[in-house]
Formats: C-alpha cells, sequence, structure tokens
C-alpha cells in the first residue's frame, strides 16, 4: 500500500499594498479552495506595517480583518536558508520549523506581486505559485509592461511616463508633451500600484496638477494614456512552457470607470462571459494574451486585460496582472470555471505548475 503524505503548503496574505484588503479576500478563497485531502495549508498573514503572523484561525476572520487580533498568532519568517525549505514560527521559548513543499502567495500590489516576494522565494528553493521575480516586477510596473509590448508590437493605448519628480520642477514641458501627444480624456496612473487605486480619469489639461499629486502618492512613476472607449475584455491565462488561455470576459462597469469600489464594494459591475464579441475577435485576444504572457516571460498564471476599440475594433492590451484577485467575484477563478475548472482544481493545476521547475 502506497501512503502519500499531505503536501504542505503556506499561503502568504495581505502585505505591506495599498491592495492589502482584497489580498485577504483572495487568500480566504483560496484556503477554502484548498483541498484538505492533499494539502495540510498553513496560513501567514502580513500586516500592514510588514509584520509576519503565523495564524491559525479561520478564513472569514482572515477577510475582515479581525485575525490580527487573534491571541494565538506567533511571529514568524520565511527563510531564504535552502536547508530551511520553509518557515521558522518564533515561539516566545523556542523556534519551530515547518518544510514547506509550495507556497502560494496571495498577495497584490507592491511587495507581494512586483517581485520582491517572489525573490525571496527564489532564495528560499522552495516552489511557489505564479511568475518569478522578473515577470512579476516588469508586470507590474505600468511603464516597463508599455515598453516591452511596444518593442513585441503588441498594440496598446497611446501612452508616455514620467517621474513624478519632474512634474514638480517642468510641469509646463509635460503638459505640452501630453497635449501634443495624446487625445483627452486621459487616464493617469501611478505605475506601479493596482485594483484602480490612485487611477483619474482626466478630461483637460487643468485637472492634470490634481492627478498626478493622486498618483504620486501611490508611486514615484506616472503613466498617462489615452483614454479608450470600447469593451474592456479579460483573458485568464495558466501555465509555463505551453500556457493555455481561457475564454474572454467583459466587464460592464457601473462607474465611470471600473475603480476600486466598483471592483470590490458596489458589486454592481456586471461580468459577461464570455463576452459579447465575435468568435474571431475572442480568438484574436486569446492568442495575444499567450503571446504577451510569453514575451514577458509569465509561468503559472497571469490575467491579461484589453480594451476592444469601439470605434475600430481593434484590440489594445492593458495591463497584465501576475496575481489577479480570486475573490468569489473575481474574473480569474470564474473564467476558468466556464471552462469546466472548479476552483478547486485551478489551484492543484497552479500547484502542479509551481512544481514542475
Ligand atoms: N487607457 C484607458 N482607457 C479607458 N479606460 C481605462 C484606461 N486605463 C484604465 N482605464 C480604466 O481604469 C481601470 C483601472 O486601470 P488599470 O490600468 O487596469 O489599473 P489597475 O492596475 O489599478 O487595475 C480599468 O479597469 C479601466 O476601467
Ligand atoms: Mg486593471
Amino acid at each position: 500500500m502506497i501512503i502519500l503524505s499531505k503536501m504542505q503548503v503556506a499561503v502568504l496574505f495581505g502585505g505591506v499594498s495599498s491592495e492589502h484588503e482584497v489580498s485577504r479576500v483572495s487568500a480566504g478563497y483560496v484556503v477554502r479552495e484548498l483541498d484538505r485531502a492533499l494539502y495540510t495549508v498553513h496560513t501567514v498573514g502580513i500586516t500592514k506595517d510588514g509584520r509576519w503572523l503565523y495564524y491559525t484561525g479561520d478564513d472569514k476572520s482572515m477577510a475582515d480583518g479581525s485575525w490580527e487580533q487573534d491571541p494565538h498568532n506567533v511571529p514568524c519568517v520565511l527563510s531564504p536558508d535552502r536547508n530551511t525549505h520553509g518557515l521558522l514560527i518564533l515561539y516566545p521559548d523556542h523556534t519551530e520549523t515547518v518544510r514547506l513543499d509550495v507556497v502560494f502567495p496571495v498577495l497584490h500590489g507592491k511587495n507581494g506581486e512586483d517581485g520582491t516576494m517572489q525573490g525571496l522565494l527564489q532564495l528560499s528553493g522552495i516552489p511557489f505559485v505564479g511568475c518569478r521575480a522578473l515577470s512579476s516586477a516588469v508586470c507590474m510596473d505600468k511603464a516597463v509592461t508599455h515598453s516591452l509590448l511596444e518593442a513585441a508590437r503588441i498594440e496598446q493605448a497611446h501612452y508616455l511616463w514620467f517621474y513624478a519628480d519632474l512634474y514638480h520642477t517642468r510641469a509646463d514641458v509635460i503638459k505640452n508633451k501630453i497635449a501634443a501627444r495624446l487625445d483627452f480624456p486621459v487616464f493617469v496612473k501611478p505605475a506601479n500600484a493596482g485594483s484602480s487605486v490612485g487611477i483619474s480619469k482626466v478630461n483637460s489639461i487643468d485637472e492634470l496638477d490634481a492627478a498626478v499629486e493622486k498618483a504620486a502618492k501611490e508611486d514615484g512613476k506616472i503613466v498617462v494614456e489615452e483614454g479608450i472607449t470600447g469593451a474592456e475584455v479579460e483573458c485568464a491565462v495558466m501555465g509555463n512552457e505551453e500556457p493555455i488561455a481561457s475564454t474572454v470576459g467583459e466587464i460592464g462597469a457601473s462607474a465611470e470607470f471600473y475603480d476600486y469600489d466598483d471592483k470590490y464594494k458596489n458589486g454592481t459591475s456586471r461580468l459577461y462571459i464570455p463576452a459579447r464579441l465575435p468568435e474571431e475577435k475572442i480568438e484574436e485576444i486569446r492568442a495575444i494574451a499567450k503571446r504577451a504572457y510569453h514575451m514577458l516571460g509569465c509561468r503559472g498564471l497571469a490575467r491579461v486585460d484589453f480594451f476592444v476599440r469601439e470605434k475600430d475594433g481593434r484590440v489594445l492590451l492593458n495591463e497584465i496582472n501576475t496575481l489577479p484577485g480570486f475573490t468569489a467575484i473575481s474574473m480569474y477563478p470564474k473564467l476558468w470555471e466556464h471552462e469546466g475548472v472548479s476552483g478547486q482544481e485551478l489551484l492543484n493545476r497552479l500547484i502542479a505548475y509551481a512544481l514542475a521547475v
């Protein structure tokens, strides 16, 4: 008789990020869906101020934030030492080691989805779900993503980027460039953020100062893009060398654009799966999604987001999320569900991709 021991999986959640709250909800979903017949799940919460806590409570308290007050929390760290290959749990009188088989960093945005955590995980030698440090960093930074996609001749909205510092001294030069190169309305975004935090739609040059100030609170690099009128669609991709792409989903935003409240609070934006587009358009989008995934060195998973411009039907890539939302209303798991892949099966596959180094 073969006795298979369960795999030791750590789920990291929270993080020092403007998307801390979203991560808690995503991680709640992951913890609920992970098959306990196959995995022993260890949950590690990272507070907004960057403390690591080994958490043994339930997923509900994770999602609502009350986990931080759990009296059973114990400080812990992920060791970069490959011999440890896991967590060090720092009890007051002794240290316990939990050897891990795989880590799922369910962290969104800075300090989680941007290559920093992935760098630590690579050092530790522990297989982990998702993209490695370089592609995580590249996809996090919208200015870098745009530059690399441009080199790969993948079509996007017209854009430019600048350092916020320069805007403070040479706003006139930057304003002239924007007026010369882009049609209004434009979108002003922090290069590194997420969940629409710090993003404004700007209808005229007079509104630019306020928008740049808002974006600069999130990041020192600012991206300005021409506003695209059309459908907003997303494609789920998973896999390593030979990734597969789901059908395409469409967002019917209820607000002026798909902002933070619309994504996570109002629950009034609608998802259409598949998107209300002709079959050839969906195929075109899936092919571009896989090409972009490959070009930017993604592995494990990513959600590739696009606009389909109303006036000419052109497909424009908006961004690539290497750790897309995993909440119950999120597009990524919903797209796979539509393809017949349940939440549980999706996580099994993502872990298998992590182990296939
Ligand atoms: N160039 C653009 N044209 C039209 N809408 C845009 C554009 N850029 C962003 N948006 C709107 O703003 C939302 C958030 O922007 P996005 O670049 O996806 O940032 P985030 O990384 O925060 O999700 C998008 O989902 C879309 O609704
Ligand atoms: Mg987005």
